[in-house]
């Protein structure tokens, strides 16, 4: 297999095409945009922020690295991977994204996986998030993918260009996913299942409720299909006081909980977390 350079990324300000220029991108408008230091390229002009720093921050990209790297939700990785093979057309250069990837673990996991089942033909990957810090961190993980600051709402890629879309546990924009996917392509999700990290739960909230991702039929009228749903479930095995708090830290949980919820997770020794995943493919028709 041969992993190219996305060329398909596009102005955040007016939409053309960016060409590599040197240590540049750079539209027929003349907008430029540097490339940093360890390889990535911020195309999330201030237009497009709601905040100073918008994203993750740098502390729960570190717990996310931390928590992810031990290979606890190693099988989640891993189900991606084998579901994201599945979906690869032979023979046809593929452009894959990962949309909301935080610090890189599982679009890193993909492309090493992709690497050992020999496809044979070109490959572009492009690592989008809203959050500097994570992309920063990204971008040390993996050379081959071409990391990118960017938003889901405005994906700074060419209509049309995109094959498969991956959101993993990430800020959903079907509208931008849909402007990007190619006719055909194909929305990969990963969320959250009822009793998702059920035993963390039941220790910050007084009331734990088992919810389902949210019904997606109305996206039907947007222009996709629903392929396929899998649903995954495992025991991460028993994790540590620091384990147990970058787990806490890397979810929506950190902010959602109260102050007791979260000390009193801070005080939990040692704890086997349930993993409940369901993977949703959709295709834009
Ligand atoms: C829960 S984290 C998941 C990160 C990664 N997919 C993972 O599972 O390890 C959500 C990620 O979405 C990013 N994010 C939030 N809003 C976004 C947006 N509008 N566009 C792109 N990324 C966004 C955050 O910065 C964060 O890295």
């Amino acid at each position: 297999m041969n992993i190219i350079k996305a060329r398909n990324l596009a102005c955040p300000i007016d939409g053309e095409r960016l060409e590599y220029r040197e240590k540049q991108l750079v539209c027929e408008n003349g907008h430029v945009f540097d490339i940093a230091r360890h390889g990535y390229v911020n195309l999330l002009p201030v237009q497009h922020k709601r905040s100073k720093h918008p994203g993750d921050s740098k502390a729960m990209v570190s717990a996310r690295a931390h928590f992810l790297n031990s290979g606890s939700y190693e099988p989640v990785a891993n189900k991606l991977a084998q579901i994201v093979f599945s979906q690869i057309a032979d023979n046809k250069e593929t452009c894959f994204m990962d949309a909301g990837c935080g610090e890189g673990y599982y679009f890193d996991y993909v492309l090493n996986d992709l690497e050992g089942k020999k496809v044979c033909h070109d490959l572009s990957f492009i690592g989008l998030d809203i959050s500097k810090a994570a992309i920063a961190e990204a971008a040390k993980r993996n050379k081959q993918i071409t990391w990118v600051v960017g938003t889901n709402r405005q994906p700074p890629v060419e209509s049309a260009s995109v094959d498969v879309v991956l959101c993993v546990f990430g800020f959903q924009s079907f509208e931008g996913f849909h402007k990007i996917l190619k006719a055909g392509g194909r929305l990969i999700l990963v969320e959250p299942g009822p009793d998702h990290l059920k035993e963390l739960r039941e220790i910050i909230y007084t009331e734990v409720k088992k919810t389902d991702p949210p019904d997606l039929s109305y996206l039907e009228e947007m222009g996709y299909s629903m392929l396929d749903r899998q649903p995954l479930q495992f025991k991460t095995g028993v994790i540590n006081n620091e384990q147990i708090n970058n787990l806490l830290i890397m979810t929506p949980h950190f902010y959602r909980a109260s102050k007791q919820g979260r000390e009193a997770a801070g005080n939990v020794q040692e704890l086997d977390v349930t993993v409940d995943v369901v993977f949703r493919t959709l295709e834009k028709k």
